[in-house]
């Protein structure tokens, strides 16, 4: 098969966040995937430079994921979850908790990033309600902070493209971002900005904590071309809502289940939120699920404030919350991740990648390079007043170089599988170096 399309088929889909009079006038298509690689339609060797989207860690069609998810499909292929339930979701839900750090005991399933966010919104909102605190209502986000694409994530996220065609939101502030001057092609976590943590105190003091549901954050910021938290960042804003009420929501959509060397960003910067939402690489990106793990004290506010054993104490679920196949395909992406010893071999692969990736600093037209675990974002300066240009047209060297490569905003953005070797590694940023350079 070589995916040649018809006009009129790529004339009928409307393709999510894509230049779609671009892509239809220069079509890249995927036909197939094995490891670290796509084939395309031309049966080209693609590399996977962003493990899907933030997803794949684990590698294109794991076989032993696979042949779970088919047993499943032969067994239990549809159960429903509101007011019955299939043993792997509960399985699935106690395997998760006991991956998190001490206290994020509670699992609730949903079908992605967007919904878990969604879902921890309202889990907050409706817990401050359950307290008796009804008018803690407002959330704060974070400029550049991605919490995907349904209403609530769309008022707390802050980039500025996805908010500006949508109208009113949810009530939320912002916090700044956390790319400073002085800042720059540092490696891992900036030494400098964790004093951008104490605008929380500012922002209490202008809305009043009795007003405030949640901070928002991700730990290290993903979409906008990952941002790590300055050194002492995420422990400053875990202080802050401590002091003042406020629960903290951990997005850990991109960083839990690998990415960071961990099984979350928590684990491995060493804050625990009171909720955090996770999807991606949960089922390694093979069928579409999330989970939203808080903490006991949340879930028992629901349990003993919500009157008869009969009440529904959360009104609020999709109908392919824990879907039996998804949780299969979630079991044995967890058996993967620890029989493959996956957070030994990112840890392993990290300071490879982070040397690899930095030595592009010197460069022409790269402003910023930035790094934690397998992820990595290199800013690039404008081309004729577009931020925007400059990392489209690097992309599109790099695909016809045989790389897959992630542009959004002014960056380019690296999130390499964990099976990935060293050499692939430099391949990829050799290659990159040269679609920078135009050669
Ligand atoms: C931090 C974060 N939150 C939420 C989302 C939304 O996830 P989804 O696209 O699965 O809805 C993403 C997606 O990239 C993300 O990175």
């Amino acid at each position: 098969m070589n995916g040649a399309l018809t006009p009129n088929q790529l004339d009928s889909l409307w393709m999510p966040f894509t230049a779609n009079r671009e892509f239809k006038s220069n079509p890249r298509l995927m036909t197939s995937a094995s490891g670290c690689y796509f084939t395309d339609q031309n049966n080209r060797k693609i590399y996977d430079s962003l493990s899907g989207l933030w997803t794949c860690g684990l590698g294109h069609n794991n076989q032993y994921i696979n042949e779970a998810i088919t047993k499943q499909l032969a067994t239990l292929d549809y159960a429903p979850s509101f007011q019955f339930g299939h043993p792997t979701a509960f399985e699935l839900a106690e395997r998760i908790a006991d991956l998190m750090p001490k206290g994020l005991d509670k699992v609730f399933f949903t079908n992605d990033g967007s919904e878990s966010v969604d879902t921890a919104l309202k889990m907050a909102r409706a817990y401050w309600r359950k307290k008796g605190m009804a008018s803690k209502t407002k959330y704060i986000g974070r400029v550049k902070g991605y919490h995907g694409v349904n209403f609530g994530g769309v008022s707390v996220g802050g980039i500025v493209g996805n908010k500006a065609l949508y109208g009113q939101g949810l009530d939320t502030d912002h916090l700044s971002h956390t790319i400073i001057p002085g800042n720059e092609f540092q490696k891992g976590l900036p030494a400098q900005g964790a004093y951008l943590a104490e605008q929380l105190n500012e922002m209490i003091a202008l809305h009043d904590a009795s007003n405030i549901a949640a901070v928002i954050i991700e730990p290290v910021a993903g979409s906008a071309g990952v941002l790590p938290p300055p050194v002492g960042y995420l422990q400053k804003v875990r202080e802050i809502c401590d002091k003042n009420n406020i629960l903290l929501i951990f997005d850990e959509v991109i960083c839990a289940f690998g990415r960071m060397g961990a099984y979350s960003g928590a684990e491995k910067f060493g804050v625990t939120p009171d909720i955090m939402t996770t999807a991606k690489q949960l089922t390694n990106g093979i069928i579409p699920m999330g989970a939203v793990i808080c903490q006991s004290e949340i879930y028992d506010a629901f349990m003993a404030n919500s009157g008869d054993i009969s009440a529904i104490e959360f009104p609020h679920g999709y109908t392919y919350s824990a879907s039996p196949v998804a949780c299969a395909a979630a079991m044995a992406t967890l058996d993967e991740l620890e029989n493959q010893n996956i957070m030994e071999r990112v840890n392993g692969l990290s300071p490879q990648f982070e040397e690899s990736v930095h030595s592009l600093r010197d460069l022409p037209y790269i402003s910023d390079i930035r790094n934690y675990g397998l992820a990595a974002g290199i800013t690039l300066t404008h081309k004729d007043g577009s931020p925007v240009k400059r990392p489209y047209e690097v992309a599109m060297r790099m695909w016809d170089k045989g790389f897959y490569l992630r542009y959004g905003g002014d960056t380019v953005q690296l999130g390499v599988p964990f099976i990935t070797t060293p050499d692939e590694i430099d391949r990829l940023v050799n290659a990159l170096g040269e679609s920078i350079e135009n050669k």
